[in-house]
């Protein structure tokens, strides 16, 4: 399914939609170059979930963690990950207690859960965004339900 943003706001305002629907042990994986909005996308999740704190992006943690109204946020940014030299236990954050967010998630393929909704961000202006939004069956009526 695919959306058009024309500024920051419509991006958050869509990733808000989809994050009024999430729960926890839900996955979602972005993809896009650098700065194509990936972290706004998560801005906006967080809110829809009730994270109080802001929501900034986590390149030289991998991990950061939420607390929302009822189901904790983890927001995890592969990027780094092979720099790191360090062995993170990813799988305490994915398909557990919180809904996972994950920012290049192809850096750890083996990793990922065979169900997910999948975020490609494309850069098609300053200030426009073309979004695409995929998933496997379990999100279904959750993606469909964003038009
Ligand atoms: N329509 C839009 N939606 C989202 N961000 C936008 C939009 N237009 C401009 N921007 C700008 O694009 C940048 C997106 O930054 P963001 O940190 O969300 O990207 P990212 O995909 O997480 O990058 P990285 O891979 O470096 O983590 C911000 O500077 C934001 O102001
Ligand atoms: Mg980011």
């Amino acid at each position: 399914m695919e959306f058009i943003t024309n500024n920051i706001d419509e991006t958050i305002e869509l990733a808000y939609k989809l994050g009024l629907k999430l729960k926890a042990g839900d996955v979602v994986l972005f993809t896009g170059d650098l700065g194509a909005g990936k972290t706004h996308m998560a801005k906006g999740i967080g809110k829809a979930l009730g994270v109080k704190k802001i929501i900034n992006s986590p390149t030289f943690t991998i991990v950061k963690e939420y607390q929302g109204e009822n189901t904790k946020l983890y927001h995890l940014d592969l990027y780094r990950l092979e720099g790191l030299n360090n062995d993170y236990d990813l799988e305490e954050y994915i398909e557990t207690d919180g809904v996972c967010l994950i920012e290049w998630p192809y850096q750890v393929e083996e990793i990922l859960p065979k169900e997910f909704i999948k975020v490609n961000i494309e850069i098609t202006g300053e200030t426009s965004r073309k979004i695409n939004i995929e998933c496997t069956p379990k999100y279904k009526e959750i993606v469909g339900d964003l038009r």
